[in-house]
């Protein structure tokens, strides 16, 4: 025999018996999209899980993170994991709803007060619901929560402290109608757009400001091309770890367990994120030039603008008007007329 083709297919075969041994059956290597990049709260929501899926499947399972939106823009990697192609993705909500429309109601402005609220809706009845909603609708399963903190104003321009302030500014939105609506009930037409595209928007100047917050604009770097910066905190951003479900079917019992408790320990390594980083994150925005205000009497024009025109439109969409109550009651909030 050629020694040289012997030895090659001893290496083949030894290699292949060395995999064997390193790698246990079944072990998967889950390739997550993440819309936003390193130092987000996407991302500390992606590390959270794959620390915990090591742990809990004892080294057979891990996770990797393409961060960045590498793998295609938010609202791609819902249709990649709805047919199999994409295992997970980390995004945020108001970028699943035009998939599974009732997910709206954590977009809808001003229900979410707080990281608390939040919590309580995200990991109740509400957020069970919403959860197999998106798997009827859309093919994907919510299996973990990431708070990111409210959505804030930036442009380039100038100052904003009130809604006539925002005449004259091109403000990029998601491809979300409930967020065109609300810039709508302030007096502008805002321009829809993907995440994946924002930051060259912003930097060509084909749009003047965009809404995220802190942690994403210092993730992104926005402070590179925004100047100020608007608490308008109309929105608390949550941003779900979703999963195929056709890949979660194929899971064993075990495994799928595994993989939804590993969702809980991300959920929970989210909250923390935030809770020790948000007000370092602002510093740091701060100390790269970047100048935050707060709009003037405490917002109320704002929230009573988008409130009334934006809500009632919505209602049909997220399940009712009974929905929207159920909502408000289950964080200690009056519920809206009939
Ligand atoms: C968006 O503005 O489209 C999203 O909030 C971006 C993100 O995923 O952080």
């Amino acid at each position: 025999m050629n020694p040289i083709k012997s030895f090659t297919t001893f290496a083949a075969v030894a290699s292949v018996a060395a995999l064997t041994l390193v790698a246990p059956a079944h072990a998967k290597n889950f390739k997550i999209a993440v819309g936003d990049s390193g130092g987000s709260s996407q991302e500390a929501t992606g590390l959270g899980f794959v620390k915990a899926l090591e742990e809990l499947s004892g080294g057979k399972h891990t996770a990797t993170l393409f961060l960045n939106g590498q793998l295609g823009s938010e609202q791609d990697t819902v249709n990649d994991a709805a047919i199999g192609t994409l295992d997970m993705s980390l995004l945020a909500i108001n970028n699943i709803t035009p998939f599974s429309p009732t997910v709206g109601v954590f977009t809808l402005p001003y229900v979410i007060l707080s990281l608390e609220d939040a919590e309580t809706l995200t990991q109740g009845p509400i957020g069970q619901e919403l959860t197999e909603n998106t798997i009827n609708d859309a093919g994907v399963r919510i299996i973990a929560w990431t708070y990111t903190g409210f959505r804030v104003l930036t442009n380039s321009k100038k100052p904003v402290k009130s809604v006539a302030d925002l005449e004259g500014l091109v403000i990029r939105v998601p491809k979300n109608e409930i967020m065109i609506d609300t810039y709508k009930s302030w007096g502008i037409s805002p321009t829809p757009m993907a995440w994946s595209e924002t930051f060259a928007g912003l930097q060509t100047k084909v749009v003047d400001g965009q809404d995220n917050p802190y942690t994403t604009i210092n993730a992104m770097k926005f402070y590179e091309v925004q100047k100020y910066v608007t608490n308008i905190r109309y929105i608390f951003s949550i941003e779900p770890l979703i999963i195929s479900e056709s890949v979660f079917q194929d899971l064993s019992a075990e495994d799928q367990n595994t993989v939804l408790e590993a969702g809980k320990a991300a959920t929970q390594a989210s909250a923390q994120f935030l809770r020790d980083k948000e007000a370092e994150i602002k510093q740091i925005l701060l100390d790269k030039g970047m100048e935050i205000s707060d709009p003037e009497n405490n917002e109320q024009e704002f929230i009573d603008l988008a409130t009334a025109a934006v809500w009632p439109k919505f209602y049909d969409s997220i399940g009712g008007i009974e929905k929207m109550n159920e909502v408000l009651a289950a964080i200690g909030r009056d519920p809206v007329a009939e």
